[in-house]
């Protein structure tokens, strides 16, 4: 599978700021790797019309857990894809914690975005005080297994994992490789018990976020099972969310 690099530029960019990366980031080559951004809702359609012809896609920060109705300020996966989104982010721990994101939404909006056929990029993690208290892969099986509950995921079902422990995110902590590696290892039983392993092997591409930067990318890269980044903070620069893409080579 193709590694993959995640641009979340949360809500720290404008339509034209947003725009503007859109047009330059087309400029760039980076071989062998994906690039996904995702801008705000706002941004959407004007940043998936900017990369047309370029090989760069876009992503939804979120989405709604249902298809159509009466949810004032909630945007269905039918009008992320029609504006060009071909990912969504689903989960991230800043919705868990603001929005009180868990269990069964978060099943139903990754029901959603597979009901039309777009990808989703399912943010798993521990907090500190969970990883403090050692249950860090209870807390990984038990999202993944709420995340997915109900869902058909079959051997054709793109799926993007990414392992986000949410002491790392924005705090300049990088989870420490081995301490990836059983996070990454958790992950794969879990899905490998509510599908398969080769399901896993061949169709999840497992991506770490946290804290990812220019100078500490290159040791993640080394690891074989990771595949890419979500990133934050060092991607709001082209010129640093291509280094970080290119270091994959
Ligand atoms: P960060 O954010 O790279 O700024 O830590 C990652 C994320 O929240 O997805």
């Amino acid at each position: 599978m193709k590694r993959l690099v995640v641009a979340n530029w949360k809500m720290k960019k404008s339509l034209a700021q947003s725009v503007a990366f859109a047009k330059e980031i087309k400029k760039v080559s980076v071989r062998g790797v994906d690039l996904v951004v995702a801008p705000s809702f706002t941004a959407l359609e004007r940043v998936s019309d900017a990369l047309k012809k370029s090989t760069v896609r876009v992503a939804a920060q979120d989405v709604s857990g249902v298809a159509k109705g009466s949810f004032t300020g909630d945007v269905s996966a039918a009008m992320v894809k029609e504006v060009g989104a071909k990912y969504v982010i689903i989960g991230h721990s800043e919705r868990r914690a603001l929005h009180h994101e868990q269990g069964r939404n978060i099943a139903n909006k990754m029901q959603q975005t597979l009901a039309k056929k777009l990808i989703p990029i399912l943010c798993v993690g521990e907090t500190a005080a969970e990883k403090a208290a050692g249950r860090r892969d209870a807390v990984l099986v038990q999202q993944i297994k709420q995340a997915t509950a109900g869902l058909d995921l079959h051997e054709k079902t793109k799926l993007v994992i990414a392992y986000e422990p949410v002491w790392a995110i924005g705090s300049g902590d990088v989870v420490d490789p081995y301490d990836l590696e059983d996070a990454w290892r958790v992950i794969r039983r879990a899905i490998a018990l509510r599908v398969s392993s080769k399901y896993f092997d061949t169709q999840v591409r497992f991506l770490y976020g946290g804290s990812v930067t220019i100078t500490n990318a290159a040791p993640l890269w080394a690891l074989s099972f990771v595949q890419g980044f979500l990133i934050g903070g060092a991607s709001l620069k082209v010129k640093s969310f291509a280094t970080i893409a290119r270091m994959s080579q």
